[in-house]
């Protein structure tokens, strides 16, 4: 199967998430979807007071907003931009001066290239960051050409490249109720693997 380029990925991304139907709609369900997020990290239990964190693929920002209701200062990064939440940025190239305690993205089907990635986030984490990822195990069952789904055999080869940067803490399941017919798993990495 042909691989979109690089700027075509980035195209692609940019046009479906500029829609402005598509984003009214997702501001009609934004307090819904908030909840959702405040309850999921409550769950987790990290303790997100004062905690600097960064949400990559934020879109418009409901995760950001739940990690500051629970005490962070949250910021997110998206493409597209939904000001003062989330920033205008690329998460394959993190161009940020910040570091964060907590880096978080629901966006890792939509990273480029994981080899990259990872190490563009460990740059941006402190020492003892923790990277949480929250994904569907449905996204490597496949690759859409369209939505550039990282390319990879599958969540074993996915975890060995973050694991190159990163070491793995803990997993946990979870069946979201936002996203009612999937069962959602999440991953916790600490920096530093290797020191
Ligand atoms: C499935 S949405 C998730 C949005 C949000 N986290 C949520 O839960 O509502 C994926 C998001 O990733 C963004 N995205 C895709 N590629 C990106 C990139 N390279 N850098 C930053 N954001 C990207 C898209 O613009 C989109 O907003």
């Amino acid at each position: 199967m042909k691989r979109m380029t690089y700027q075509e990925y980035i195209d692609y991304n940019v046009r479906k998430n500029s829609d402005p139907a598509f984003r009214e709609k997702l501001i009609k369900n934004r307090q819904k979807k908030v909840a959702f997020f405040v309850d999921k990290f409550r769950k987790l239990g990290l303790g997100y007071e004062a905690k600097a964190i960064l949400c990559l693929g934020a879109r418009m920002g409901e995760e950001v907003e739940a990690f500051n209701v629970l005490g962070a200062e949250a910021i997110g990064l998206d493409l597209v931009p939904y000001p003062p939440l989330v920033r205008e940025g690329d998460m394959n190239n993190i161009a940020l001066d910040s570091t964060f305690d907590v880096v978080y993205t629901n966006s890792f089907d939509h990273v480029y290239d994981i080899a990259d990635w990872v190490v563009n986030v460990r740059r941006v984490l402190n020492p003892g960051g923790v990277l949480i990822l929250s994904l569907f195990p449905e996204i490597f069952d496949g690759h859409d050409e369209e939505e550039e789904v990282a390319y990879v055999e599958g969540k074993d080869e996915a975890l060995a490249i973050l694991g190159r940067h990163l070491r793995l803490v803990r997993v946990e399941t979870d069946t979201p109720q936002w996203f009612k017919q999937y069962t959602e798993e999440i991953y916790l990495y600490a920096k530093d693997a290797h020191e």
